[in-house]
Parts: structure tokens; C-alpha cells; sequence
């Protein structure tokens, strides 16, 4: 990624950057072998990786958990539309991608980041491409993204909708707000996806160390318990998964709890 490639984008909200404060997303491009990241960031990785080596396995196995529920709920559930919250750099294959390729019919995705350089980057990679949106809005204010959404031709509530959440909620710090403002426009038939970091099989010197890296993207992170990551679920039908990419599993480490969350009452 180079300044000058994103300052010939005119479009969207007016990206700031500067170049030596590490960024969630950057850091999460590097994590899964991408390019759109600065040194800054590649440097808060190498030092994630000391305290806990397994993010990088884990950070491809939350993307393939994602991308494996978008296949499911559109080949076997018949989801057409796709809301990609928290979504991201392009990582290869897009939500789009998965869903297109195995949907019957067309498909809407909306890719939603409050990171005006991803909005920036999606909108890039996305424009002209009937049935996909970039939308630069905030999780920690999930009604009036809602309503935002609500206003706009790529999601109908009343039908059902995918409302993916990958990795996004530890930065949020109060997630159950965000899952609920989503579930409750939310048709029966409709899924919550969602991945979390999970604190339960680490140890406390770990997680100190991972949050004090992540402190210094000025967003932060909170990895939490299995336990409170079961209750962002409340009201949906889900069965978790735990993705452990440890190579030894006697040997404490960061872990992370999974789930597709299913809207069964329209009420
Ligand atoms: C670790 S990345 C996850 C990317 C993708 N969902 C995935 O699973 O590969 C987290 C993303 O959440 C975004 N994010 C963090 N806080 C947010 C907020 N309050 N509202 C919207 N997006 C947010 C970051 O900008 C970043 O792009």
C-alpha cells in the first residue's frame, strides 16, 4: 500500500493515515499474507507473534470458518443477501465471491468497516460490480447503521439476510448491543456468523500482552471468555465451534469461539 495510491481516490470519506501507528485492519491483512499494510504493522504483528504464535493459524482459520458459512447459508439456505460487517481489507475470496459462486440466483452484499482507508479500498475494488456495496458506518452505533441500511436498496430486513460478524466484535466494547440491534430486524430464517477471540485456554501474561499491542491502534481490544461470547447468541439458535490451531494443546494459548446463529421467530 502506498500514500499515493490512495490519495488518486477522490471517492468516499477523506482517508487519514498515519504511518507509524499500527491499524487493526492493516495488521489483520499482514496476519492473513496480504499486501495493503505499512511496516508500522508489520512490526505490532512480529510482536503479537512472540506472545502468541498461533494468531496467524488462527487468523486463517476464522477467515475459512467465515467463508465456509457464507457457502452454507447460500447453497443450503438459500441467503441472498449478505451484510460484512467489520469487513475489512479485500481478502481473497470475498464475501461476494463465496456467495455468488454458490448461490442459485444473484446475491447482495454489503461490505460495512468504520475505517474510511478499507471503505476506500473496497470501494475500489468494487465499483461497477452490480449487487455490492461499500459502506463506511460504526458498529458501536448498530441502530443508526441500521437504519442507514435500511434506507438503502441492497438489504431487505424482511426477508432473510446473513449478518456476518468475523473478528470484529473484540474491538467493539459493547458487542451485545451491536449483535442484538441486527437480530432484532433480523427475519426468521436469517443467520448471525460470528468469530471471537477466546481467552479460556491462555494464559493471563498472554492476553495482557496481545491487548497492550492492540492498545496502541487507538481502537483496542477485549479478548473474552467462552462464556460471554456464548451470550452475544441470545435469542439465536447456535451451535459453537471452537477453531484451536495449536500445535500442542497442552501448551496455553489463544483460541477462538465460533458460531452461526440462526433467527428461528421473526418476531
Ligand atoms: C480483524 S479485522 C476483520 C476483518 C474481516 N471481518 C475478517 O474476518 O477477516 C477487523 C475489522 O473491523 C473493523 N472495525 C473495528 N471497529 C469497528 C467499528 N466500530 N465499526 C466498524 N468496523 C470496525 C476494523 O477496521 C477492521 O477492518
Amino acid at each position: 500500500m502506498t500514500g499515493s495510491a490512495l490519495a488518486s481516490h477522490s471517492f468516499g470519506a477523506p482517508a487519514t493515515l498515519d504511518l507509524s501507528v499500527p491499524n487493526v485492519a492493516r495488521m489483520s491483512d499482514h496476519l492473513l499474507d496480504g499486501k495493503d499494510n505499512f511496516a508500522c504493522d508489520r512490526l505490532a504483528v512480529t510482536e503479537l507473534l512472540r506472545a502468541a504464535p498461533e494468531l496467524r493459524a488462527l487468523a486463517a482459520s476464522g477467515r475459512g470458518f467465515l467463508m465456509r458459512a457464507v457457502a452454507s447459508l447460500a447453497a443450503e439456505h438459500g441467503i441472498d443477501q449478505f451484510l460484512d460487517l467489520g469487513a475489512g481489507l479485500p481478502a481473497s475470496p470475498c464475501t461476494h465471491e463465496v456467495a455468488a459462486g454458490h448461490a442459485a440466483g444473484p446475491c447482495r452484499v454489503v461490505y460495512v468497516d468504520d475505517d474510511p482507508v478499507v471503505t476506500v479500498h473496497n470501494r475500489a475494488l468494487l465499483s461497477g460490480r452490480p449487487g455490492v456495496w461499500a459502506v463506511q458506518g460504526d458498529l458501536r452505533s448498530p441502530e443508526v447503521l441500521v437504519a442507514r441500511l435500511s434506507s438503502m436498496e441492497a438489504v431487505d430486513f424482511a426477508r432473510p439476510v446473513g449478518v456476518l460478524l468475523g473478528d470484529v466484535l473484540p474491538y467493539l466494547p459493547d458487542p451485545a448491543q451491536t449483535v442484538r440491534a441486527f437480530r432484532n430486524v433480523m427475519a426468521a430464517g436469517g443467520a448471525v456468523v460470528l468469530s471471537h477471540l477466546s481467552r479460556d485456554r491462555a494464559d493471563q501474561g498472554m492476553v495482557a500482552a496481545v491487548e497492550k499491542i492492540y492498545a496502541r491502534t487507538g481502537t483496542g481490544i477485549a479478548i473474552r471468555t467462552d462464556a460471554q461470547i456464548a451470550e452475544l447468541f441470545d435469542g439465536l439458535a447456535h451451535a459453537p465451534e471452537t477453531l484451536d490451531t495449536r500445535p500442542d494443546p497442552t501448551v496455553p494459548g489463544l483460541t477462538c469461539y465460533a458460531g452461526v446463529g440462526w433467527r428461528v421467530r421473526g418476531d
